[in-house]
This record gives structure tokens, sequence and C-alpha cells, in this order.
């Protein structure tokens, strides 16, 4: 089956008994054992729930894994797989990381002694060089957020197979319809389904699909036991976004390709970062792992005044946190999702405070480009 068939047939799409073409929405907490320890497959819905079971077969087909999970946010998601590892050892990850996994590490997990590096994964030489002893797992975000950063996941696959190490993938701006990491070497793959496959600026939701069936079982008793499961409700509003998944990824690659265009053309634009601009770093890994270049947009307009401008001008961009909806948002990443991150990082990083980033949606795009002219001024 291919992908975007996937998205229509994958997993469980349907109720047997009835013939409904969409999974019910199972909501209960608890299911009738018709003798002590005898059930039907379901006894609580922190364990399983048929909704969510629906969604993570889907999830799991459409990431080529073994099985998915479905959690109740994208940082739900990344700290049960974190669970994974013990106190003592160590991981590595991608230095621009989405701001929250970055307080994760720094600030909760770090007091359960478990190490991390963060090393621009770009020059897979830095991770390399950032491997210790106790080092367990590789957690790699490509593209980043808010710079667009590629990184090479089959050299990280290399690098993760020679020194026994798990490498984790949060593939939530690739998404899985242009990105498929489990199928270039990664053994778990996350997303903070809160953006593109639930689509809709409706769901908050991670989920995780993994490679093997032991790598299944672990992470199954760490939802059942951390318990940060996603409820049936949300569940089916995303089994229902990703049946446009390929369809609203082919409309908003369209037109961020025009909007990049224009940008790179502005003259207050000082620089622009997307994966799809030929001499964007990592354009070619980008094009070789991927099958499209997503709908996330940086540009810089050199101050933060004009920045703050431009953000108050717009009409059809929404100034909202979050990306990967139907329409399009605009934000401040160093005021907004990257204020967690100290100001001096933020700087290491290019992350300036006239830097906006765009998710661009399915609006007609000429009505996109007239915004940000008026927006940017004259
Ligand atoms: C790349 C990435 N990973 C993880 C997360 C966390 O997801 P959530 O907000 O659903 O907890 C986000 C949120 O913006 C993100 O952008």
């Amino acid at each position: 089956m291919r992908s975007k068939t996937k998205m229509v047939h994958g997993g469980i799409t349907r109720d047997e008994q009835t013939g409904a073409v969409s999974v019910p929405i199972y909501q209960v907490s608890t299911y009738k054992q018709d003798g002590v320890g005898d059930f039907r497959g379901y006894e609580y819905s922190r364990t399983g729930n048929p909704t969510r079971h629906a969604l993570e077969t889907v999830i799991a087909d459409l990431e080529n894994g073994k099985h998915g999970f479905a959690f109740g946010s994208g940082m739900a998601a990344i700290t049960t797989v974190m669970m994974l590892l013990h106190a003592g050892e160590h991981v590595i990850l991608t230095d621009d990381v989405y701001g929250g996994s970055y307080r994760l590490m720094t600030k909760v997990l770090n007091r359960f002694e478990l190490n991390h590096t963060f090393v621009d994964t770009s020059k897979p030489a830095n991770v390399e060089d950032a491997i210790q002893s106790n080092t367990k797992a590789l957690f790699i975000e490509t593209p980043t957020n808010p710079l667009l950063k590629i990184t090479d996941l089959n050299k990280m696959a290399e690098i993760a197979k020679k020194h026994n190490l798990l490498l984790i993938v949060d593939n939530t701006f690739a998404t899985s319809y242009w990105q498929q990491p489990l199928d270039l070497g990664a053994d778990i793959v996350l997303h903070s389904a809160t953006k593109y496959i639930g689509g809709h600026s409706d769901v908050v939701a991670g989920v995780v699909a993994v490679k093997t069936k032991e790598l299944a079982e672990k992470i199954h008793f760490l939802q059942n036991s951390v318990g940060a499961v996603l409820g049936p409700q949300d569940s089916w509003l995303l089994m229902r976004g990703i049946k446009t998944l390929a369809l609203r990824m082919e409309a908003i690659e369209a037109n961020s390709k025009k909007l990049v265009e224009y940008l790179l053309s502005h003259p207050k634009v000082s620089s622009v970062y997307y994966p799809g601009i030929e001499t964007h770093p990592g354009h070619q890994i980008a094009k070789s792992q991927s099958n499209g270049f997503g709908g996330m947009i940086s540009f810089d307009v050199g101050s933060e005044d004009l920045a703050e401008d431009v953000l108050k001008r717009v009409k059809y961009f929404t100034l909202a946190e979050s990306l990967g909806a139907v329409e399009s948002l605009i934000s401040l990443p160093a005021k907004m999702t990257h204020a967690s991150i100290p100001a001096e990082r933020r700087a290491e990083l290019g992350i300036t405070d006239g830097l906006i980033r765009i998710s661009v949606g399915i609006e007609d795009a000429e009505d996109l480009i007239e915004d940000l002219e008026q927006a940017l001024g004259d």
C-alpha cells in the first residue's frame, strides 16, 4: 500500500461489527470481564482502548513500524520514550531541539541523573566526539525548529549501530508523509501529533512508532506505567486528521515554495531558512532522505522592532505558538517557542530577535504573499 492509500486504508479504519466506515469513539474507562481475568482484549483504558488502539495501528503503518503508541501530548511521548533510559546513562541530542525537549532534559530529567550533551548533529563528527562510555541514545530532530537544520539520518543510524545506541527521531516537522526515519535506520520515531498529524489546531497529542517487538513491549509497559495516554475523543480526531495528511502536506508545500521565492526577493529580509532552498545547508541530504521539504519557513528581518511590527500587522497569519495546521501561523521564536532557552544559548544557535517563523497553511498563496507584503511595510 502506498503512502496516500495508507492514510485512508491503513491500520484499523472501520468498525467490523457494524460496518461503520469510521472507528467509534469508545468513551469508556473499564470493560466487563466474563470471569476473573477473562476479558475480551481490553480491561482498563489506560492499558488499552479500542479507539486509541485503532489510531496506534495507523501510526505504525504510516511509519512502517511494528507498533504505534499514542500519548496526551508530544512531550508526554518524549518523556515516556526517555524513560527507557536509566539514571547515570547519557543521551546526545540535536542542539536546537524543540524548547520543551531542551527543558525536559535540562530541568527535569537531569534531576533523575539522566545525562545529556547537545551537539550540532548536522555534523556527524560532533556526534562521534560526544559519545561517552555511558551513552545509550541519540535524539535527533530533523529538520529543526526554527532554523530548519538538517541531520543525515543514514549517518546517525551508522553511528548508532556502531556504538549500540538507540536512535530516536522527532519527525514532527517532516511528518510521516515526507520522511520515514524507521526505514532509514532509526529505532523509534515520535511526533508532536498536535501539529501536522492532527492538522487542525484542535488536539494536543503525541505519537510514537517503534521498529521491533522488543521495543514495543518496553514502550507499552512504560505507556501503561507512566499513564500519559491519549483519550478516545482525541484519538478519533487524529484519525480524521490523518485521512487528509497527504493532501494537506502537498498543499502546504506548494504554498511554501511560493512564499520562499517571495521572501528571498524581499529587500528587508536578510535570510530565509527552508530546506528546499538549494543553498540551504543540508539541502541535498534533505532531498535524499525526505520526499518533500515541508511547510516551515523562518526568515530574519534584522530587528526585533520590525519583527514585532510584522507580527502585529499580519491578517491571515495567526500569531500563535504551534505549527502544522490548515491555517497559517506566525511566531517570534526568541520570545515564544524558544523563550525557555537562555538568551546566550539562543545567540549561539542563531535564533536572533528578528527571526520570524511561519507555519504555512492551505490558504491561497497569493493572499499569504499580499499579507506579508503589507506587513513588511514600504
Ligand atoms: C518538534 C517538536 N517536538 C515536540 C513538541 C512537543 O509537543 P506537544 O506540544 O504536543 O507536547 C513540539 C511542540 O511544539 C515540537 O515542535
